[in-house]
């Protein structure tokens, strides 16, 4: 069993020519994309990663992983964006959103890094007091600035704690194989080194060192994880629709776009996929949304959400579809006893398991939905498995190459987030943006 999508309730919203009269370029997106003919070319390493990643480094990766596991109660990953939501979006996927609760012989895990919150940090700082620490830090480029910020401030942490030489044998570096910053520091201190592969982009790096590295620490099986990513590899190169539903998912999205519907919605019945959201939204946001184009990625966690966002999905502005990812079996269950005396009149959902009564809310959810005039689409998910994972990473990854290409979009690059950049370095005076920090000033006035 492997991730598939189930197309049946957009039946009153796509007609069977529309499907038709996208195929051919759809395959002309996923040809150009296997053949490396189109934009950002340089960036398809994702593509064949499952299947060739350095082995070598995976067994270093793993050893790194059980000397963590084995010297610290706390692992502390420094990185943003597709340097960090990967792992995150992993570890609360196959083991809990509540994992560092329920974690007994794995240690906790701690994200940093990710934002310019002091108070954030000053928390993380207190979590760590007393605790046996590593430190994994994760940057691509090396230079950005919210890890770096926050490397700085565990390596004097690391450093008071264990002195230079035991701090040193507590930091890993994940990054640039010979480029940055943080490569240079990492040589010049000694820190051990893993490499992100100069043709696989942040967002497309969790199946690197960048996610397996938190991910292993976390106790979950890596192999699994890859070869989960392996099937989809082999059942996403096949050029046609009927066999291939990462390509029909970009083709869904597409049809639906033209048709209006700018807004995704990912739903899930299940708090363990929040994350798992998150790294969505990343990977599609900043894959096709430049040129003024793309669809806007959203999220939802139903039933959470039902009572808050759920109005606007069944009765609002009809601008959006939803993919409702079903995950078919719950990682544990309950069983609901019937009461005798029945108070509160719920012994219609007893005498059996809640994860029925998820089933029944998401299928209900589904009709009605449907009959306010939302499409959905369900995207069935065997379990919540390190296999599963993997194959979804990559069933997700290739579906947004084809939808950027589709767009007419580079889907691998990113220029849209320097924006917010130059203009924070201006504001804090950083050496070499004078100019700009006057002008900006007097616009903020
Ligand atoms: O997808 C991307 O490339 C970005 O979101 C990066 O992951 C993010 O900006 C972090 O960059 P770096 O790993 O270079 O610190």
């Amino acid at each position: 069993m492997a991730v598939s999508l189930n197309t049946r309730y957009l039946d009153p919203f796509i007609g069977a020519h529309e499907y038709e009269a996208i195929v051919p370029q759809v395959l002309a997106a996923h040809e150009t994309l296997r053949r490396g003919s189109g934009l950002g070319s340089g960036y398809l390493g994702w593509l064949d990663l499952p299947r060739d990643y350095d082995k070598a480094e995976f067994s270093r990766i793993a050893q790194a992983a059980k000397k963590i596991q084995k010297d610290s109660e706390v692992l502390v990953v420094i990185g943003i964006g597709g340097s960090y939501l990967g792992a995150r979006a992993a570890i609360e996927f196959i083991k809990s959103p509540l994992y560092n609760s329920l974690s007994k012989d794995t240690p906790n895990i701690y994200f940093v890094g990710n934002s310019l919150s002091p108070s954030y940090l000053n928390e993380i700082l207190t979590l760590c007091e007393g605790k046996d620490l590593s430190v994994n830090v994760i940057s691509k480029s090396g230079t950005t600035t919210e890890p770096a910020l926050c490397f700085r401030i565990f390596r004097e942490v690391l450093e008071k704690k264990y002195g230079k030489e035991g701090a040193r044998s507590r930091i890993y570096c994940t990054t640039d194989k010979a480029r940055g910053t943080l490569k240079e520091l990492a040589d010049k201190e000694g820190y051990e080194t893993f490499v992100i592969p100069d043709d696989v982009g942040g967002r497309f790096s969790v199946l690197t060192p960048v996610g397996l590295l938190p991910i292993a620490v976390a106790g979950c099986d890596i192999q699994a994880i890859m070869e989960g990513a392996a099937g989809a590899m082999a059942a996403y190169s096949e050029p046609d629709l009927q066999k291939n539903d990462a390509c029909k998912y970009a083709a869904i999205r597409r049809i639906l776009l033209d048709k209006g519907k700018k807004i995704e919605i990912l739903v899930s019945y299940e708090p363990g996929f929040a994350l798992m959201n998150e790294w969505y939204k990343q990977l599609f946001g900043e894959s096709e949304g430049k040129d003024n184009k793309g669809l806007y990625p959203s999220s939802m966690i139903f039933s959470t959400d039902l009572h808050s966002l759920g109005q606007f999905v069944q009765d609002g502005s009809r601008t959006m579809f939803e993919t409702v990812v079903n995950v078919q079996k719950s990682r544990t269950d309950l069983y609901l006893k019937p009461e005798p005396e029945n108070f509160d009149g719920l012994n219609f959902l007893a005498d059996q398991d809640m994860s029925l009564v998820n089933q029944k809310a998401m299928q209900g959810t589904i009709l009605a939905h449907v009959e306010g005039g939302t499409p959905n689409l369900v995207l069935n998910i065997p379990e919540m498995n390190e296999f599963e994972f993997g194959w979804l990473v990559y069933f997700f990854e290739m579906a947004v190459a084809v939808s950027g290409y589709l767009l007419g979009v580079n889907p691998f690059d990113q220029p849209g987030v320097e924006g917010y950049k130059k203009n924070m370095f201006a504001l804090l005076g950083k050496p070499g943006y004078e100019a700009q920090r006057a002008e900006l000033e007097k616009r903020l006035q």
